[in-house]
């Protein structure tokens, strides 16, 4: 059988195999699913290895666990280090599920359920395009390793270390990572940008209790006003960051990027409606996609403190918090960008109150090579699957792993991602479309085929 007939004839047994692996809950945030997580892991080492995979191992990292396995008998082929995550989200609300996100649905085309798309459909991609490359020559073209790990949506708080453990396991001539997604339906697309994160939360602590207003109000300070004065404080009325500094490190836009962005389609008011939004909002200057893509950001994740009840209670509140991030652009420095945010925060904190303000997780930005071998490689791969031209395009989303790969194993990173921008990553109702999966199967298998003519 060719490789195009057996991923035709087993399109019902792969998508069968992703229910199974969609139904785990491996929500790497959440204690209670620890066991589930590591269980997650184990069942995808078995299944490396049941497609003939070899070494396959579940190695430690101080957190959830490394699903490692390897195929290195294409002597003088390239050596590719797939990377993925099988980790997953959170799904509250979960009300708003049309269907549990742990039972795998398949309704018009598309697989519902937390992590169809991100990430379990697009590592179990990579697995369906290596079973059939074994089954249609008994061998691969290149040599590989895949890294799937357990923590990414938590901010891979030991994958850094883990790799610098591993740097003779993990050595490769590049890296392909499938997480991210095409620009629209039916335009495949390379991505060749991600944004960075450094994430904060602040506490504003006032008095040692709840006071009543009546009695305390006007001559205490409140720690909600105070925490609403100095988020309003971080951005001005057009929407840059305040923070002095902040800027400094923004590699800006090329004019011929900036007019390869342009040609992009972007249908504003579709967007809008979409998201159900009457207008965009951001730095003037830039376009909506610049904005996105290659612009830093500093946003409230969420904000609690004080009285949340029904009706109405008199309380000069005692406490009051905030989460904020900042995506980050070519060359910020995750490191850098929360000193500075660190002391404005100080500098602007009031008296009456204590302010602390903790790190959370940050992670580098990237810029992959668009002319690299492997990129175009990706590109000829893609257009053979998709039957269509490729478009290249930056990501507003992090993967932090991209600089670690660049700085700690120096390989070049490309991804290939198949997923779809209303795909509902992170929320409820998370998808993937079926035919994209399909077409992503072939995409990776030509990928291997098309790299093995390479040098590097
Ligand atoms: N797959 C995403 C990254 C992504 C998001 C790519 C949007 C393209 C578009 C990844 O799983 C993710 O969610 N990353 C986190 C990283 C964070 C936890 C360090 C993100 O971007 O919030
Ligand atoms: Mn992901
Ligand atoms: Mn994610």
């Amino acid at each position: 059988m060719t490789l195009q007939e057996f991923c035709q004839a087993n399109r019902q047994r792969q998508l069968e195999w992703l229910i199974e692996y969609v139904r785990m809950p491996s929500i790497s945030s959440s204690p209670e699913h620890a066991q589930e997580v590591r269980r997650c892991g184990e069942w995808s080492v078995r299944e490396m290895e049941r497609i003939g995979l070899r070494n396959g191992r579940l190695l430690e990292t101080g957190g959830h666990p490394v699903a490692y396995a390897e195929w290195l008998e294409a002597p003088g082929a390239p050596t590719v280090l797939i990377y993925g995550h099988y980790d997953v989200q959170p799904v509250d609300p979960l009300d708003l599920w049309e269907s549990p996100p742990f039972e795998p649905s398949v309704r018009n085309g598309e697989l519902y359920g937390r992590g169809a798309v991100d990430d379990k459909g697009q590592v179990l991609m990579h697995w369906a395009a290596i079973e059939a490359l074994f089954e249609a020559n008994g061998r691969l073209p290149v040599n590989v390793k895949l890294l799937v790990e357990g923590e990414e949506e938590i901010g891979s708080p030991n994958l850094d270390a883990f790799i610098e453990k591993h740097l003779e396991l993990l050595r490769a001539d590049v890296a392909v990572i499938s997480d991210t997604a095409m620009y629209g339906h039916g335009i495949p697309s390379l991505c060749y940008g991600l944004r960075g994160l450094a994430y904060f939360q602040i506490d504003v602590q006032g008095p040692n209790s709840d006071l009543h207003s009546g009695s305390f109000g006007g001559a205490v300070a409140n720690p909600c006003n105070t925490l609403a004065e100095m988020l309003a404080k971080l951005k001005d009325e057009d929407g840059r960051v305040r923070v002095p500094g902040f800027y400094d490190g923004v590699r800006p836009l090329s004019e011929h990027e900036r007019a390869e962005l342009g040609k992009l389609p972007f249908d504003e008011a579709a967007y809008r409606a979409a998201i159900g939004v009457d207008a965009l909002t951001g730095e003037p200057g830039f376009s909506p996609l610049e904005r996105l893509w290659a612009r830093p950001t500093l946003d409230v994740n969420g904000m609690w403190g004080g009285f949340q009840g029904p009706g109405a209670k008199t309380i000069i509140p005692a406490e009051a918090h905030a989460k904020l991030s900042c995506r980050l652009v070519p060359d910020q420095d995750p490191d850098k960008i929360g000193d500075l945010v660190e002391d404005y925060v100080r500098a602007i904190a009031p008296p009456g109150v204590r302010v602390r303000i903790q790190r959370l997780h940050g992670g580098r930005p990237s810029i992959t090579p668009i002319d690299h071998p492997a990129t175009l490689a990706a590109k000829r791969a893609l257009e053979r699957s998709f039957e269509k031209d490729v478009v290249f395009m930056r990501e507003g989303g992090s993967i932090p792993v991209v600089a670690t790969f660049d700085s700690l194993l120096h390989v070049p990173t490309v991804l290939l991602g198949v997923g779809l921008p209303d795909e509902h990553a992170h929320a409820p109702n998370e998808r993937l479309n079926l035919d994209n999966f399909y077409r992503g199967t072939l995409a990776a298998a030509y990928l291997w085929q098309e790299l093995a003519t390479l040098s590097f």
